[in-house]
């Protein structure tokens, strides 16, 4: 006998859509069609994908293709960039999902390594709205000073090693205002998997050791994980398995299977997995699940993940052949089926679950 369970409201508060400038990767359709596919009610949009959401005009143009072609619900960040835009972007905050800085280097020209610069944005940036930081190592230092100067909420994306993991322990004891997001592929894979994974598995944060992924399993069990976010980043085939790979993996149609699968063989408890891809979300981005919302998964389900039935435009995944346990059944957005299991009815009317109150 299969067991149901209803999981409300999953959202992924860490996703690169693509499109725009860069619609030969992947298009808001296409990457929205995956989210439902993969049980999610709404997605969280970076950034760095040019035009970088970064003033009014790009922010402008994101919204109204998302308003045009989403499948399913969304937020936007606005970035940092280097040219200072602290006082553009939070004049934008309320229509926005939060604030991205990049920290440390990745896809895309969004760094700012120069802390009097991203002081300026924490100053600047109103506390409704979270901070969202690529900060890798010793980095995170850099952007807790900061956090406990302005006590603005601070989400701290993809931890992906021990020693990280030791830094936001210590923060969160401490009472900062901040929280933590660990992405599946640092859970399931390690460098050594990167040989034969080659360009698919090149991400940043990189692969790390079997050491630092079993401390993020041991901070999921000990609750300081706050957040499963996917980091999904298609790039193109071809990009991959040239001689300068870009980083990026997608995530979104095995995040949830992923974590159903810890929930059969590492005893995660199932209401904490699923907090971790829903309600924590919703907490931290303070938005409400709306009516008839929610994931139905079948647990026991076993079966391979299989790169050809995702929906993501980019038809490759780093987990392809793996065994999982736990499959989406259907996925409800306020009352509409959006998706039945094998099909996606992308939503009739998506909505920025951000926007200014009037
Ligand atoms: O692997 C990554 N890919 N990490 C990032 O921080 C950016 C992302 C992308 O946009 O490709
Ligand atoms: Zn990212």
């Amino acid at each position: 006998m299969s067991e149901l369970v209803r999981i409300d409201g999953m959202i992924d508060p860490h996703t690169h859509l693509r499109d725009l400038d860069w619609a030969h990767k992947a298009t808001f359709a296409s990457e929205t069609r995956a989210a439902v596919a993969g049980g999610y009610w709404a997605v969280f949009d970076m950034p760095n994908t040019p035009p970088n959401t970064v003033d009014a005009a790009s922010l402008a143009l994101k919204l109204e293709r998302l308003a045009a072609t989403a499948a399913c619900d969304y937020g936007v960040y606005l970035g940092a960039s280097q040219v200072d835009n602290s006082a553009a972007v939070a004049q934008l905050a309320d229509d926005a999902c939060g604030l991205k800085i990049f920290n440390n280097a990745t896809t895309g020209n969004l760094l700012i390594e120069d802390q009097d610069l991203r002081r300026r944005f924490y100053q600047r940036w109103p506390a409704h709205r979270p901070i969202a930081v690529h900060a890798e190592e010793d980095t995170i230092l850099d952007l807790l000073t900061l956090v406990r100067e302005t006590r603005k909420p601070t989400h701290f994306l993809h931890i992906s090693t021990a020693r990280e993991v030791a830094h936001l322990r210590a923060a969160k004891e401490e009472g900062l205002p901040v929280t933590l997001g660990v992405c599946p592929h640092h859970l399931y894979l390690t460098q050594h998997d990167e040989a034969a994974l080659k360009g698919f598995g090149l991400m940043k944060p990189t692969l790390k050791t079997p050491a630092d992924r079993d401390a993020l399993w041991q901070a999921i069990t000990d609750g300081v994980v706050d957040v499963i976010e996917s980091d999904h980043a298609p790039h193109t085939r071809a990009e991959k398995e040239s001689d300068r790979p870009p980083y990026g993996v997608p995530g979104l149609e095995t995040n949830l299977p992923l974590m159903l699968t810890a929930v059969h063989e590492r005893a995660i408890p199932l209401e904490r997995a699923a907090a971790m891809l829903s309600a924590n979300v919703r907490r931290i981005w303070g938005v409400a699940c709306p009516p008839d919302t929610y994931t139905l998964v079948d647990l026991d389900a076993a079966y391979t993940l299989d790169s050809r039935r995702l929906h993501s435009a980019c038809g490759w995944s780093p987990f392809d052949g793996m065994r999982v346990r736990g499959r989406v059944v259907a996925t409800w957005i306020r009352g509409q089926r959006v998706y039945d299991g094998e099909a996606v009815t992308p939503l009739a009317q998506p909505q920025n679950l951000f926007k200014a109150v009037a």
